[in-house]
């Protein structure tokens, strides 16, 4: 079970001003439990029987056993909350077989795109186009070019079949697989991209891969059972949400996610887009940022235990032994004999402890123990994630579904394109 615990030298904030404001917030949970009208068009992901029921799951895994069977790759296009959470899953638990997973729609670069192209050369392959409105520049651009690719190399019929496209009913992406003959499955219409992961969005890539969809939803299914029952002034998500508030109340102005699994880099990604794109607005919000421990303990590690006082820290403390690697001798002087006989997996952990110590006499640290770094807890984290991040944006006091900033800047490259 996903746990939480607190290391902090200075003691900023007391065990009394914490449960203080866990009192106040109750009723933002007990909303948040029964889901709240305003937001009825953003709260499918709640009940995660909704979106990944038993039916759904097997219509995920037929077409997933179908393109595993016929496809030495397939391309997920999608941006933001159309690929995170997949990719996430995918990129720390994939193993080798199954079709190798290729990423297209982030990215407007030509020398990328053409890159993605080139690693398809000699493959057979089938696409995924997941796009919620199906307006996105960089996802519709690359699904033109990967048609393209695939009408270059199939007959008209093979190449449709090797099409899927993950839309909203009523959706020029429907309309488009409607007249074309593609397979069509639904994007929920009450669900903003970023809060998918328990969807055809990210659990049909992630079948596609060969992870086990049903383990992972029944994880989040699982942590949905926990947040919504037992006693809510030890409701874990509240705890997590509180507390992000009070720092940022304390003048803290970035989180900082950190873990020593390097299999978690793409996880990173999707916890930053959730909060940045749920929180950051009306001028507030704590700044999410991510570090590959152990590695960036050599470069933004000196910030932030000496820089400026901005940030918290929150790690990922992988609690199962899942892999060992022991160092051996070889009798030649190199001054690390300190390491024979000792397993990485030790090593590792040592040095979690030790930047964990150093830390949290500068800053608070946040450790969060993970059983382990599999498809269950993968679900844990995504619901446990959303749930917070859905409480926090409410004690923050703004509206954690909507993304007005990201429309901005999309007005503009428009009519610079001439749409
Ligand atoms: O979380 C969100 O709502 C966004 O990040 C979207 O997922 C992202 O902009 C992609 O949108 P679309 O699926 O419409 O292409």
């Amino acid at each position: 079970m996903l746990n939480l615990t607190i290391r902090d030298k200075r003691a900023l904030i007391s065990e009394s001003e914490l449960s203080g404001m866990i009192q106040e917030s109750l009723p933002v949970l007990r909303q948040a439990q029964k889901g709240e009208e305003r937001f009825a068009d953003s709260q499918g992901w709640l009940d995660v029987e909704e979106w990944a029921n038993a039916a759904i799951l097997d219509n995920i895994l037929s077409i997933a056993q179908r393109v595993r069977s016929t496809c030495d790759a397939f391309v997920l296009i999608g941006v933001g909350g159309s690929n995170n959470a997949a990719r996430s899953v995918i990129e720390a638990l994939k193993t080798d077989d199954g079709p190798e997973i290729i990423y297209a729609g982030t990215t407007l670069s030509a020398n990328a795109l053409n890159r993605m192209l080139k690693s398809l050369e000699g493959k057979d392959f089938a696409i995924d186009c997941i796009a919620k409105n199906f307006e996105t520049l960089e996802p519709g651009s690359s699904f033109r070019i990967l048609r393209k690719a695939l009408a270059d190399r199939y007959t008209p019929e093979e190449a449709a079949s090797r099409i899927i496209c993950t839309g909203t009913y009523g959706s020029s992406l429907e309309q488009l697989c409607i007249d074309n003959g593609y397979t069509f499955v639904p994007f929920p219409t009450n669900i903003g991209g970023r809060y998918t992961a328990m969807s055809y969005v990210g659990l049909l890539p992630m079948a596609v891969a060969g992870v086990d969809v049903a383990a992972l939803v029944k994880g989040a299914a699982d942590m949905q059972y926990t947040l919504h029952t037992g006693a809510p002034e030890e409701n874990l998500a509240l705890r997590y949400a509180v507390l992000r508030n009070l720092y940022y109340q304390k003048g803290y102005k970035l989180e900082l996610l950190a873990s020593f699994e390097p299999q978690l880099k793409w996880f990173y990604k999707w916890w930053i887009q959730l909060f940045a794109e749920s929180e950051g607005k009306d001028g507030k919000g704590l700044f999410p940022v991510a570090a590959e421990y152990s590695e960036e303990l050599h470069a933004v590690g000196q910030y932030v235990q000496d820089g400026a006082p901005l940030m918290f820290e929150t790690f990922l403390d992988i609690q199962a032994r899942q892999d060992s690697l022991v160092i051996q001798p070889d009798g030649k002087k190199d001054y690390f004999d300190y390491l024979d006989g000792k397993d990485f997996y030790d090593i590792n952990k040592a040095a979690f402890n030790a930047t964990v110590t150093a830390h949290s006499e500068k800053l608070p640290c946040l450790i969060f123990k993970v059983p382990a770094l599999d498809a269950y807890n993968f679900g844990q984290l995504f619901y446990f994630f959303q749930f917070a991040c859905y409480l926090s944006g409410r004690i923050l006091g703004i509206d954690p579904f909507d993304q007005p900033g990201v429309e901005a800047y999309k007005g503009w490259m428009f009519k610079a394109l001439g749409k």
